[in-house]
């Protein structure tokens, strides 16, 4: 797999929560390859966490500083990059994952969503009174983008470990 990518990176989109982060850190260790995290470069590079940029400056301000960071990185490539939940929804950073990588969904029902996302609170589209109306309005809006990702894997309730060789099996 390794060789076949060239300077392609293997880019993991999904919803908060699917796993993107945990998987992919994973994925990357088996398959002898860096590991990266947009949201903590964005974090770097802003010197602010994601609830502060969210709250000092707006999540339209986040948009654009993620689309920067995720096409300055996606030139590192070969790499497993984890992508913020939303970043796919841009058309532009959907066009640079296109170029420069392969998309994989990580597809999770709202059961194993809410149940991930229920161990941290660093997520502000979710600090509100009804986090899972939230969630299934997202679902309903992002699952039919997320599908133009070129290999989907069920994200289900299982050790990372068998995430990560289904998603080999499907690359
Ligand atoms: C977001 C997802 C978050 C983070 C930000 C917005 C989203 O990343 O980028 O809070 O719009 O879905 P994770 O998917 O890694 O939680």
């Amino acid at each position: 797999i390794r060789r076949s990518l060239g300077t392609n990176s293997l880019v993991l989109i999904g919803l908060m929560g699917a796993g993107k982060s945990a998987v992919g850190r994973r994925l990357a260790a088996s398959l002898n390859l860096p590991f990266t995290d947009a949201d903590g470069e964005i974090e770097e590079a802003a010197g602010q966490t994601i609830g502060e940029i969210f709250a000092e400056h707006g999540e339209a301000y986040f948009r654009t500083g993620e689309r920067k960071v995720i096409a300055r990185l996606l030139e590192n490539g070969p790499q497993v990059l984890a992508t913020g939940g939303g970043a796919y929804m841009d058309p532009e950073t959907q066009a640079a994952i296109k170029e420069h990588g392969i998309s994989i969904w990580l597809k999770a029902n709202l059961r194993v969503l809410m149940k991930r996302v229920g161990r941290r609170d660093n997520r502000p589209l979710l600090q509100v009174d009804n986090p899972e109306t939230v969630m299934k309005k997202l679902m309903a809006e992002r699952n039919p983008v997320y599908a133009r990702a070129d290999i989907t894997v069920e994200s289900r309730d299982v050790p990372h470990e068998i995430m990560v060789a289904n998603i080999v099996d499907a690359l």
